[in-house]
């Protein structure tokens, strides 16, 4: 729940912010590609972006496509209205990750931190592009915080999904 002020915002509009595998690692993997921004560092530019726009963000990662799945699948009836998804490699090749965007009627926004259009061959190509509802590559961190807002544009207006209790 958002609050602001100590005073809660229970209709903030939601977004499920989902890290694919490798993502843990933020910081230390590879920083000339993905920067010294370790994933505690960015989930909290995502919360603070989401509340700066009166909404909330709940950010998770998982080295596991099935557990990313599962969170897609779920997302709806947890209450969020929009997702924003980095999937990682997973993005090159998981058919079961792709169906399950094509599966649920929230939108899901595509971020990467890197281009992926400029780096190895096997990375130019994303099999979730195709239904996602659009795809922000190679902005560092910026990319989920441009996400944020695509997913907040996207998400269709009227009452938030009811919450389970
Ligand atoms: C990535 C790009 C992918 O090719 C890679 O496997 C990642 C990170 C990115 O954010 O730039 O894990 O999704």
């Amino acid at each position: 729940m958002y609050t602001l002020g100590g005073m809660a915002r229970p209709s903030a509009t939601r977004v499920l912010v989902l890290h694919g595998p490798n993502l843990n690692l933020l910081g230390a993997r590879e920083p000339a590609v993905y920067g010294r921004t370790t994933l505690a560092q960015l989930d909290r530019q995502i919360r603070r972006h989401a509340e700066s726009r009166g909404a909330e963000a709940v950010c998770r990662q998982s080295n596991h496509e099935g557990q990313l799945v599962d969170w897609v699948q779920n997302a709806g009836r947890e209450g969020f209205r929009a997702i924003v998804m980095n999937p990682g490699a997973l993005t090159h090749y998981s058919l079961a990750l792709r169906d399950a965007v094509s599966a649920v009627s929230i939108p899901v926004v595509e971020v990467h931190l890197s281009n992926i259009h400029g780096r190895e061959e096997f990375r130019r190509h994303s099999v979730i592009a195709t239904a996602a509802r659009g795809q922000i590559a190679g902005f560092g961190p910026a990319s989920y915080l441009l996400g944020v807002d695509a997913a907040l544009q996207s998400a269709s207006p009227g009452r938030p999904p009811r919450r389970p209790r």
